[in-house]
């Protein structure tokens, strides 16, 4: 009766309307139900894929994604994942559908750390988006306006490098401490000054002698360690990262009670922690790869060393002089790309129903992506070869949409804030190394290149051989 009221009253925008919700509904279904169910492994009831991953899962995932292609479903505990791979899939996701992947997955392990109010393990929201654009421009300021305090630090750290590895009189040793203690430094200064000595901190020598995890390097940007900082802030000489979120704290009027989005002064504050947890041991890493590869392919090397004589020459390297050095931020970008430190990033979480690649996941669902998939993608030739020309055109500079295509530092939403000032501090590191020294595989040892799987994906111990270098 009351549809026939409609058309007698003549209401046709109400006509009008149930019939784009009854196609609305029906399309919908007829999407759902043409949706494939995502394929995947069978695993274990309750455990699922966790016993079967075994000790790299990096190979079992290059094994289903062979099997059940670029998306495919496990079961990691209690929670259903969703594994997305490849560069295609991976670029095309993360730079068209990235907030319906920004959250992070409630786990336990992350709601302990600050009930899922820090910067890097939070949900999606307007208090997410805020904390975020104020510890990224922190970044951002740092590497470029003040790369000048960037580069002084880094310089002291290049002599300690220098010394401890000229020290070995050209004898085999491992680098491993020398460069964990000189990244370590560097992210704390970067924190909190030039000057402040992490080599003096038993904690933080302990972490790198046992290969534990790094839960806390004495100040986690707890705000009360931070206070003889705060008590000398000078809002015209920003320092260090303290002071810069200071300045923010400022702008933004934050204060002990949450804003009207949630965010206080003490939460950004603690995006020191994110920093010094996220900061050190992905670049630590990496460099750690660098060396192992010029040490493998002396040649790439050389090139370097040659891009250094004739475009730097004896002086201090700059973060300017990176635009004129293509081979070597090439040789970077390679290195990132065979063995990006971070192969799973860290898990993200379906903020709503989403599809890709014709598959449903559900909101909730944890989503890694897999990064490492993409650098060993068939997009690239020779995907286990070394070859930073990869990265450059025919005249020899460097191609940008080949750049774009290296995700190490992931992309969207969540990308890496810290990217900028990693990619300075691996070229300022790699390229004043190899001004004053020259690496080498000692004569009886066999390199592995193949990594171990951990929070980071980094290089089994190996030794290298140093000679100083005059010029
Ligand atoms: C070679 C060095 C580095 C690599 C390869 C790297 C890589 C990554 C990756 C893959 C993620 C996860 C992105 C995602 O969830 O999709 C990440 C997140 C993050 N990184 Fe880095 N990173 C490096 C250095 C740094 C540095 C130097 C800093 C800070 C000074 C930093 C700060 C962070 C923070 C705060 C997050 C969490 C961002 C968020 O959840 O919004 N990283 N990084």
């Amino acid at each position: 009766m009351a549809v026939l009221d409609i058309f007698s009253s003549g209401n046709m925008d109400t006509w009008w309307f149930l019939t784009i919700t009854a196609i609305v509904i029906v399309v919908t279904k007829a999407l759902l139900s043409r949706s494939k169910s995502i394929p995947g492994p069978w695993g274990f009831p309750i455990i699922g894929h966790m016993s079967l991953l075994g000790k790299n899962p990096l190979k079992k995932f290059e094994y289903y994604r062979a099997k059940y292609g670029d998306v495919y479903k496990i079961q990691l505990g209690v929670w259903p994942t969703v594994i997305i791979n490849g560069h295609d899939t991976v670029r095309k996701v993360l730079s068209e559908q990235s907030d319906s992947f920004a959250a992070r997955p409630p786990f336990n392990s992350f709601k302990s750390i600050a009930n899922m109010k820090t910067l890097t393990f939070s949900y999606f929201n307007q208090r997410y988006l805020l904390h975020r654009k104020i510890g990224s421009s922190v970044v951002r300021e740092y590497a470029t306006k003040h790369s000048k305090k960037m580069e002084e630090i880094l310089q002291d750290e290049v002599d300690v490098i220098v010394n401890e590895f000229t020290r070995q009189n050209e004898k085999p040793f491992n680098p491993y401490k020398t460069v964990m203690e000189a990244t370590g430094s560097f992210i704390y200064q970067f924190c909190y000054g030039k000057g402040e000595n992490v080599r003096d901190d038993e904690d933080f020598l302990q972490y790198i002698k046992n290969f534990s995890s790094l839960e806390e390097i004495t100040k986690t940007g707890n705000p009360t360690d931070l206070l003889p900082l705060l008590e000398t802030f000078d809002p015209k000489d920003m320092r260090h990262a303290v002071d810069l979120l200071m300045s923010k704290i400022i702008r933004y009027k934050l204060g002990d009670e949450p804003n009207e989005i949630g965010l206080t002064k003490n939460d950004v504050l603690g995006v020191i922690g994110d920093y010094s947890g996220a900061g050190f041991d992905p670049s630590a890493k990496a460099f750690l790869w660098l060396l192992l590869y010029v040490a493998e392919y002396p040649a790439v090397q050389r090139k370097i060393q040659e891009e250094i004589e004739k475009k730097i020459g004896n002086r201090r390297v700059t973060a300017s002089d990176r635009e004129q050095m293509p081979w070597t931020e090439a040789t970077i970008l390679e290195s990132m790309l065979l063995a990006g430190v971070s192969p799973l990033g860290l898990p993200h979480c379906a903020t709503k129903d989403v599809f890709v690649n014709g598959y449903m996941i559900k909101k909730g669902t944890v989503v890694i992506f897999n990064y490492y998939s993409v650098g060993h993608d068939e997009q690239w030739e020779d995907t286990f070869e070394f070859k930073p020309g990869r990265f450059l055109n025919s005249e020899g500079k460097l191609n940008k949409s080949k750049i774009e295509s290296v995700l190490s530092f992931s992309a969207g939403r969540r990308r890496c804030p810290g990217a900028v000032l990693a990619r300075n501090e691996l070229f300022l590191l790699l390229a004043s190394v190899l001004q004053k020294c020259q690496i080498r595989k000692p004569q009886q040892e066999e390199y592995d290149l193949e990594g171990i799987f951990s929070t980071t994906y980094y290089p089994k111990p190996y030794n290298i051989c140093v000679l100083s270098r005059e010029f």
